[in-house]
């Protein structure tokens, strides 16, 4: 029978020099990208769109275990809606041209860890 070697995440020390992807890769670190939320206008203020927010958070923090993600950003379609990613801990991201937002995965992990231990 064929011994099977297991995958691992590179390491630091790791030979990476006979890899090559082309181009130096100029953002090493994966993200989840938040789309677009929107909500029609009728039913804007009964807060859909924290529960649309919310779900997308726990599943972007599910999808992290397996694929792997440092957090959530978003691309606010203009200044108005800043305040309302901001008020779920997103910051801006300095130097981004596109002024987008982050949320670190260890921050939603720790949110909805204390969310839960509070029911
Ligand atoms: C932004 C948008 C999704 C908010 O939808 P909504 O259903 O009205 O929001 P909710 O009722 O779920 O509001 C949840 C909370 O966010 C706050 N909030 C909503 N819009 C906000 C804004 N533009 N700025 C700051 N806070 C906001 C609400 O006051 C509420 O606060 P509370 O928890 O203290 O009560 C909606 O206005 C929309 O679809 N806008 C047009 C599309 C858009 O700009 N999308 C963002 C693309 S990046």
């Amino acid at each position: 029978m064929t011994a099977v070697t297991l995958p691992r995440p590179l390491a630091e020390d790791d030979d990476r020099s006979r890899f090559d992807c082309g181009r130096e890769s100029l953002d090493p670190l994966p993200a989840t990208l938040l789309g677009q939320l929107a909500v029609d206008k009728d039913y804007q203020g009964q807060r859909y769109a924290a529960s649309l927010l919310v779900f997308a958070l726990k599943t972007a923090l599910h999808a992290a275990d397996m694929v792997g993600s440092v957090g959530v950003i978003t691309h606010p379609l203009d200044d108005s809606v800043r305040g309302f990613y901001a008020k779920w801990g997103f910051a801006d991201l300095p130097f981004d041209p596109r002024r987008s937002m982050m949320i670190r995965m260890v921050d939603l992990q720790r949110s909805f860890a204390d969310e839960a231990g509070q029911e």
